[in-house]
């Protein structure tokens, strides 16, 4: 079994009154200027953010404002952000959305104290040693960016999308009230539940399959996750199925699911040049890939896949033939992704066929110029990527 450290600092504030604490923690964990971070229109038109601005002011807490991050955050947006905070003497930084505001807001909070490019940090050029501390109030269950200690963002220039993870990331706080998600429109819901199911599921594809608590967990969360957003797609003001879903984005990507067993992310990574290069909503890339990735590496570990295909997606175990179990578990999950209006290869994800020089160059990035690989479960070179991308052209 794999030795494992579990380090899940984030004080987590569930409910529907959540919001109302956003002063006192802001001050208990040291802010005394704030930037309050956001996305587009979504936390304006639902009077979020002037609600959490409002108790701001009313607990004398001093804040400055920075709309405008979009989906796949860019680089240019923390830059501003940046800038902005030094200027304003901004000394904590407040996520109001999704993955992409609060990987920005993280993205911001390296930066502010160094004193070089903070691309540096997503070239691995250089590796944070302090940053402003960052806390959300999360209006998308998906990235899991809440409690984890990752932020991904999008170089424009080349259009270049890297993560860069460090523990000292990871929020203080994170406020959840489910009655925040009633909003989203179906295609964000699911995008971000095939998510948090891949978050679960790179880490559930594994060779030490030996930490059986942690296999459980993993498929009780991938069993609860089909089951809520099935509810929430027929009835979005479900409270209690969005509650689901929003805690199970938070479990699936806080490490829980990592305990004792080495994970893949290979998925991840070659989805990361599909929303880099095409700017797509990332959980439907993910649905993209991950059925051509399945098919592609399933024998390293064929009793995985069985599994999966009775523990999670309900396939009858034929014990003649495990492969053939195996198959029809991908199949349902490609069913599923249909169910819930995802795609599952690339075709339907951008709408038109992929080039091969498409495929090559993300290949080439997704290589890092042939130099690197990806993946545990199945160590891919570039000829490996190449060949899933090719087979999940669709
Ligand atoms: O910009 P607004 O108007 O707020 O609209 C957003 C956005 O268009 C909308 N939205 C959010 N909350 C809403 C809402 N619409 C209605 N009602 C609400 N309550 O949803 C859209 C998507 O938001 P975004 O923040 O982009 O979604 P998500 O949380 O899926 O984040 C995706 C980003 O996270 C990265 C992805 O690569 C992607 O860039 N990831 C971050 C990870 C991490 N930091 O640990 C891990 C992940 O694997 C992932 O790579
Ligand atoms: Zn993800």
């Amino acid at each position: 079994m794999k030795d494992f450290k579990y380090y899940t600092p984030t004080e987590v504030v569930f409910g529907e009154q959540s919001e109302e604490q956003v002063a006192q923690l802001v001050k208990k964990y040291g802010g005394t200027k704030v930037l309050v971070h956001y996305g587009g229109k979504s936390a304006e038109r639902s009077g979020l953010l002037d609600k959490i601005c409002g108790l701001l002011k009313e607990g004398d807490i001093d804040y400055v404002k920075l709309g405008g991050v979009v989906p796949n955050p860019r680089l240019s947006k923390a830059q501003e952000g940046i800038e902005l905070c030094r200027w304003e003497g901004v000394d904590f930084i407040l996520a109001v959305g999704g993955g992409s505001v609060i990987d920005s807001a993280k993205c911001i909070a390296y930066g502010v104290p160094y004193l070089g490019d903070v691309w540096d940090f997503y070239l691995g050029k250089a590796s944070a040693t302090e940053m402003l501390p960052v806390a959300c109030v999360l209006t998308i269950p998906a990235a899991g960016s809440e409690m984890s200690e990752a932020s991904v963002i999008t170089n424009e220039e080349g259009d270049v999308k890297l993560g860069y993870s460090n523990d000292l990331s990871r929020p203080k706080f994170a406020i959840m009230n489910p009655r925040r998600t009633f909003t989203l429109p179906p295609y964000q819901t699911a995008a971000g539940v095939t998510d948090m199911m891949m978050h679960t599921m790179e880490r559930y594809f594994t060779k030490d399959d030996d930490m059986d608590l942690t296999t459980d967990i993993a498929e009780a969360i991938l069993r609860r996750m089909k089951t809520a957003v099935y509810d929430v797609m027929k009835d979005p003001e479900n409270y209690r199925q969005r509650a689901q879903i929003m805690w199970g984005g938070s479990v699936a990507h806080n490490g829980l699911t990592g305990c004792g067993v080495s994970d893949d992310w290979a998925t991840h990574q070659l989805e990361h040049e599909l929303s880099g290069m095409f700017d797509v909503t990332h959980g439907a890339g993910l649905a993209a890939i991950w059925p051509s990735w399945a098919r592609y590496v399933m024998h390293e570990n064929l009793n995985r896949f069985v599994r999966f295909a009775v523990n999670v997606m309900d396939v009858p175990n034929d014990f003649t033939d495990p492969e053939t179990t195996a198959l029809k578990g991908i199949e349902a999950m490609e069913r599923f992704y249909h169910d819930i209006g995802m795609p599952v290869n690339i075709k339907e994800l951008i709408g038109r066929d992929i080039t091969d020089e498409e495929i090559k160059e993300m290949t080439r990035k997704c290589s890092r110029d042939y130099t690197a690989t990806c993946g545990q479960f199945k160590i891919l070179k570039a000829d490996d990527m190449e060949a899933i991308y090719k087979m999940a052209r669709g």
